[in-house]
């Protein structure tokens, strides 16, 4: 599974990318107003940070603008990954990028119907908003679960990207259910690493090995 770090703060994303285990990023209108700054250096900052798609996301909502604006983003960088939103006008907006050869993530699915339309379309991701579904009383992880089924009959290229993620659990349920990204906010990386048996295990280890009285080095 591709982890990919959802958020636009470039700190918080330096500070996790020295793992080597970040696979891209994702970001959206709320994420760059959250950050404050400039969406054009901010998407160049990131990408000059991760090699992997990084995800900028078009503000326009009708098809003529949401070119002028793909195209603006996309020339950023090699890596951008353009994000449109799920409607007849990204959906159109996708399949001219797509058929160009340029990245796209569609974004805010919460229907397999959708997801189907987004891989016609040539999507290189889809992003299935798992906890906006569950905050509604409904089954993130089914969506995921049935786009993931649906994708393998037909074989699409395009990757599900789960998104919108709650919990590691989320994370972990993705994963089983065969979802290829998870973008996941920066404070989940550290819960899936973190563990107490993991901590008092070590402490005990360093307790038993300085009672020998050795060093490596
Ligand atoms: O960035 C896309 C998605 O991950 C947003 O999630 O938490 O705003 O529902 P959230």
């Amino acid at each position: 599974m591709e982890l990919f770090i959802d958020t636009a703060e470039i700190e918080e994303i330096k500070s996790l990318n020295v793992t080597g285990l970040i696979d891209g990023v994702t970001t959206n209108p709320s994420l760059i107003a959250k950050s404050g700054r400039n969406i054009l250096e901010t998407i160049e900052e990131i990408c000059n940070e991760v090699s992997g798609p990084v995800s900028a996301e078009v503000t326009a909502t009708d098809f003529d603008n949401m070119i002028l604006e793909g195209r603006k983003l996309s020339s950023i960088a090699q890596n951008v990954a353009i994000k449109v939103p799920l409607t007849f006008d990204g959906l159109r907006a996708c399949k001219v990028f797509s058929d160009d050869g340029i990245m796209v993530n569609v974004t805010l699915c919460f229907s397999s119907a959708q997801a189907l339309l987004a891989a016609k379309a040539g999507a290189s991701f889809i992003s299935p908003f798992i906890g906006r579904l569950d905050d509604i009383g409904s089954n993130g992880l089914n969506l995921i679960s049935e786009i993931t089924e649906i994708y393998s009959i037909y074989d699409f290229d395009t990757k599900v990207l789960a998104a919108s993620i709650r919990s590691v659990q989320d994370i972990i349920d993705s994963a089983k259910m065969g979802a290829d990204v998870a973008t996941i906010p920066p404070k989940f990386l550290k819960a899936m690493y973190n563990h107490p048996l993991t901590d008092k295990g070590l402490a005990d280890f360093l307790a038993d090995w300085k009672k020998t009285g050795q060093t490596i080095l």
